[in-house]
């Protein structure tokens, strides 16, 4: 028996290694296709292996009358249609950790670019512009870190922080006080962290609830000059309201990964010069690929060969 992969996105060629190795696997990897030329293809595939690009959609769904198990290289499970998936029993498995570091280390990076005005300073320096008076920054260091989503990354990101001598209150719905304090950060309401943060940073998945999770009301609370990161999902934040903080000096900084639109279309916000930018760049390691195609690679492996998986 012969077990048919698609693999729609770039993976990692080393990550998909348990893949090739396995006997009676047949990948096919094409990774430009439009979403028209996918619904025509994935017809016959068993598996079909993502990043975030491939938007697995009912209407994909419904055309692959042969798929058993979705692979999600990463974390964000947000561009597959999980109702149509289980409706269709078909088993969906993503790779919760495999880019956790990788996400916490860009988020740093952001965080410190914004702060010291790294991006902007070059620019003008690239554009031969020796300019010392403009670009004055801020020091992390007893300030205080919102964190709003304690999973994985917030933590990662929070104790990374403290390592900067920052003072750290997150929000989770998850989060009691004992862990907490196991953890050595404060603990409140949404409301109680964007009140005292100097910076705020996002790390919820994108669900009904998080959407503008951080609106005009949100930046209404937060302190003057407060500075803003997101290297979770676009979405979490109102980038309309985040356009008007901005513009109104309310928000003095904001780093941003991912955006409401991506490929972003909407480059409205790199008009401002307080905003600095990636284009969805926090998984973006060669550690961290390897790391989530080795997971999908190992969950579609072991579908094949036992009918189950580790994660689901
Ligand atoms: P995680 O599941 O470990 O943590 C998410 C946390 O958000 C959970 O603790 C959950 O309780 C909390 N949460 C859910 N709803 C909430 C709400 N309404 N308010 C506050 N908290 C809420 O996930 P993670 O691995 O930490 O990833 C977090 C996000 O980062 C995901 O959206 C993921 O897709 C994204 N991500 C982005 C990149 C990137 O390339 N920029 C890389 C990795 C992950
Ligand atoms: C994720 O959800 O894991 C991230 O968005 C990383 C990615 O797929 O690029």
């Amino acid at each position: 028996m012969t077990f048919h992969v698609l693999i729609s996105d770039p993976l990692s060629e080393e990550g998909i290694y348990p893949l090739r190795q396995a006997n009676g696997v047949n990948i096919v990897m094409e990774t430009d296709l439009t979403p028209e030329q996918l619904g025509e293809r994935i017809e016959g595939f068993d598996a079909l292996l993502v990043r975030s690009q491939t938007q697995v959609t009912r209407e994909l769904i419904e055309k692959a009358s042969n798929l058993k198990i979705i692979g999600r290289a990463g974390v964000g499970v947000d561009n597959i249609d999980l109702e149509a998936a289980t409706e269709h029993g078909i088993i969906v498995v993503n790779a919760p950790d495999g880019n956790t570091n990788s996400a916490a280390e860009h988020t740093m990076a952001m965080l410190m670019s914004m702060a010291r005005k790294i991006p902007q300073a070059f620019h003008a320096l690239r554009n031969q512009n020796w300019d010392r008076k403009s670009y004055v920054g801020v020091e992390l260091k007893n300030k205080t870190l919102g964190v709003v989503g304690f999973g994985r990354i917030g933590q990662e990101v929070a104790a990374r922080a403290k390592g900067q001598r920052m003072n750290v209150i997150a929000y989770d719905p998850f989060l009691t006080a004992e862990k907490a304090d196991k953890l050595g950060v404060d603990f409140g309401s949404v409301e109680d962290v964007l009140k005292v943060a100097d910076f705020v940073t996002v790390h919820t998945p994108l669900l009904k609830e998080t959407k503008h999770l951080i609106n005009k009301e949100a930046f209404e609370i937060m302190k003057d000059g407060v500075q803003i990161i997101n290297c979770a999902r676009g979405g979490i934040i109102d980038e309309n309201a985040l356009y008007d903080a901005v513009k109104s000096g309310k928000v003095a900084g904001a780093a941003l990964d991912v955006f409401e639109q991506e490929p972003m279309v909407d480059f409205r916000l790199l008009d401002l010069p307080e905003v600095i930018a990636t284009p969805h760049l926090g998984a973006s390691t060669f550690e961290a690929q390897e790391s989530v195609a080795v997971d999908v690679s190992m969950d579609v492996v072991s579908y094949f060969t036992t009918g189950t998986v580790r994660n689901s």
